[in-house]
């Protein structure tokens, strides 16, 4: 299981040496939070902050921007130029904005790209997109702020995208956001999650190696 920290969670005031703290305790990757307060009720950070984390950390870290935006296809670029590893989009764009089009841009950057999915959409808004992802994101909040209850209905959408990922012998990754920490990571697991998101459970955690730990233990 991959635990990804969710940087929303961290101390602003040194976010660099907050990333490195979070890799220390044992994430996998980091977790970067983008929100334009449009798509979601509140603004977060941009590309400027992504390449300050970049900056922070060792070569190769791995960062994970999950874009909550409007227009991801315009902004997705800065965030490749900035060092993100893997660009997640919404599937409720879908209409608005071409996202075949996106996620095969972002591929053609050299980066990964991502699906997501709120707690109140379908997740077969995905299926017609899973030959095109590295990961697909499965909102266990709905999105927008850190610190909400974790959805568990939304445990059922990873147990379809993994049969789906059989059915069509794909390779991509199954993330969970939102609310996870160690008490709700073995279900998590049980349904087929590859990686956790988790801000709150982790950067505010008394032992933030302890939790990640709990996490990945859970079985
Ligand atoms: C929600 C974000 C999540 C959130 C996770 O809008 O996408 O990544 O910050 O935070 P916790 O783990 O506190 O729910
Ligand atoms: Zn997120």
């Amino acid at each position: 299981m991959l635990i990804a920290p969710s940087m929303l969670a961290c101390d602003f005031r040194s976010i660099g040496d907050e990333a490195r703290r979070a890799l220390d305790a044992g994430a996998d990757w980091l977790h970067l939070d983008v929100m334009d307060g449009s798509f979601v009720d509140n603004i977060s950070f941009g590309p400027d902050i992504c390449r300050a984390i970049r900056d922070s950390v060792p070569t190769g870290t791995f960062l994970d921007a999950h874009l909550m935006i409007d227009a991801p296809d315009h902004y997705f670029p800065r965030f490749v130029a900035a060092g993100a590893s893997l660009i997640s989009i919404h599937a409720e764009r879908e209409g608005e904005v071409d996202l075949h089009a996106t996620l095969h841009a972002i591929r053609e950057s050299s980066v990964q790209c991502g699906l997501v999915v709120n707690p109140a959409t379908p997740v077969e808004k995905t299926f017609s997109y899973l030959e095109e992802v590295d990961l697909v994101l499965v909102m266990s909040v709905v999105p927008g702020f850190g610190g909400q209850t974790f959805m568990a209905d939304t445990l059922e959408k990873v147990r379809a995208l993994r049969r789906k990922r059989e059915e069509r012998g794909l390779h991509y990754l199954i993330q969970m956001d939102g609310g996870i920490g160690p008490a709700q990571a073995a279900a998590c697991r049980r349904a087929g999650a590859d990686c956790l998101v988790a801000g709150s459970s982790t950067f505010r955690a008394p032992d933030m190696a302890a939790a990640i730990r709990a996490m990945k233990a859970a079985v």
